[in-house]
């Protein structure tokens, strides 16, 4: 397959098929983007073709599921539950950016020591037990750090769905990132609310849009996140709190799933590291990647907290986290307030890692953070190539349509603050190799 030549420019030129260079091999060379996450896992054609209706009576109700996968499977995309065993391969599939996960086993005796009555299930939802005080400290915890009320959810997918939902009060509009991810997705499409997908990290085609919107809608709430999670680059969060400025019913919602923990001096995510936690109306954080734990919280305003808790349906009628699960997140965040060295050493990776790609491989990568993608382009050898990662003691997964748009398909390297300058640089000659 043809290898893309060293690129800047994205999405565009890629998504409308742009002539390929002439050089050859087997990598993208141009960072192409990860697909609008909106669109279903297309059928594939033996399961989208419906059979005459007196053929599909005879036909066990399972026929279609059964094809559907087989579709998947000649399209090189059926997923699979990797094994548990990576054997000594190092992870570059995880979102455990500061190695917390990976040395859980150290903080054990402190956690049973500090919170030896934290049970481990919370038995129905927060509105319908007596509180737990586990649950309230890791929230009053976190509403300290970043000096503004937190709510607790129970992961990053019921944040966004019933989040976005509940936001959508009569005459409001989103305007998303064509890149969010899916959980953001679903939560616009659950709302039923007008929404508007804008061009990845293009703040003047935004800009565009709110001017021939504004006075229509009563708010126009923007979506960002602020590290994409597929492309491994940053939301432009300087400009989007301009246009708030600009415009008084406009509200910003970051989402800061893979910054949290990551940047920052505290590690509360990218808001801290430029200042501007305050000009977010809403900030979710998640707790499952580099937290170490499970689970999520938005970060909001006092009035947006009461009214959260009162309409966001996937935090009422969903069983809490555990207080065990709020008081191991509770300690994972006190570590992770101290490491602001490896939060410096995971951006020296990062920026060792692409500036090697692009000398040795001249491989230009979108990536200016700890995700680092490689745009194969292809389903089939994104599969090929993650085999040879494999082989060669890397652990990464091939990441295919619909995570990421057709033509784009990639290897996505999740780089962790335990390695070192010099794994990376194993893992730049394995790639070469691969060629
Ligand atoms: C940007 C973003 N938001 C939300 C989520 C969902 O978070 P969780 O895994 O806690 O459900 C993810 C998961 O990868 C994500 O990438």
């Amino acid at each position: 397959m043809a290898l893309k030549k060293k690129s800047k420019s994205s999405t565009a030129a890629s998504a409308a098929g742009s002539a390929r260079p002439k050089t050859s091999g087997r990598l993208r060379r141009r960072h192409a983007s990860r697909v609008s996450q909106d669109k279903a896992d297309a059928a594939p054609a033996s399961a989208s073709s419906a059979p005459a209706p007196a053929e599909a009576s005879c036909q066990s109700p399972l026929q279609g599921y059964a094809d559907f996968i087989t579709g998947l499977e000649k399209e090189h995309r059926l997923r699979r539950i990797p094994s548990e065993d990576a054997g000594d391969r190092i992870d570059m599939l995880s979102n455990d950016y500061l190695g917390l996960a990976a040395e859980a086993d150290r903080y054990l005796p402190e956690f049973h020591e500090r919170f030896p009555d934290a049970r481990f299930t919370s038995s129905a939802s927060r509105l319908l037990s007596r509180a737990n005080r586990y649950h309230s400290e890791l929230e009053d915890y976190l509403g300290r750090l970043y000096d503004r009320p937190a709510l607790l959810l129970n992961s990053g997918y019921h944040a966004n769905v019933g989040i976005i939902q509940a936001l959508a009060l009569p005459g409001t509009l989103f305007l998303a990132d064509k890149l969010v991810h899916a959980s953001i997705i679903d939560g616009l499409r659950l709302s039923g609310a007008d929404f508007k997908r804008f061009p990845h990290n293009d703040p003047k085609r935004l800009h565009r849009l709110i001017a021939g919107l504004h006075g229509a809608y009563q708010r126009i709430i923007i979506i960002a996140e602020a590290i994409y999670s597929m492309d491994g680059d940053m939301a432009p969060l300087h400009e989007l709190v301009s246009l708030k400025a600009e415009y008084p019913e406009v509200m910003l919602y970051l989402d800061e799933a893979h910054s949290f923990g990551v940047r920052g001096p505290l590690g509360l995510g990218l808001a801290e590291e430029f200042g501007l936690i305050d000009s977010f109306d809403i900030i979710i954080g998640t707790l499952g990647k580099a937290a170490a734990s499970a689970g999520a919280f938005a970060v909001t305003s006092p009035v947006m907290k009461e009214y959260l808790l009162n309409t966001a349906r996937s935090f009422i009628f969903s069983t809490a986290i555990s207080p065990a699960q709020a008081a191991w997140s509770i300690l994972m965040i006190e570590k992770i307030t101290q490491l602001n060295d490896r939060r410096l050493h995971l951006q020296r990776l990062s920026r060792h890692m692409v500036s090697e790609l692009s000398r040795r491989l001249n491989f230009e990568s979108p990536a200016t953070t700890q995700i680092v993608p490689l745009i194969i382009g292809d389903a089939a050898e994104a599969v090929l190539m993650a085999g040879h990662m494999a082989a060669g003691g890397f652990d990464a997964l091939a990441i295919r349509r619909p995570t990421v748009a057709a033509g784009s398909e990639r290897i996505r390297f999740s780089l962790n603050a335990l390695l070192s300058e010099k794994d990376i640089d194993r893992l730049i000659s394995l790639i070469g190799r691969y060629r």
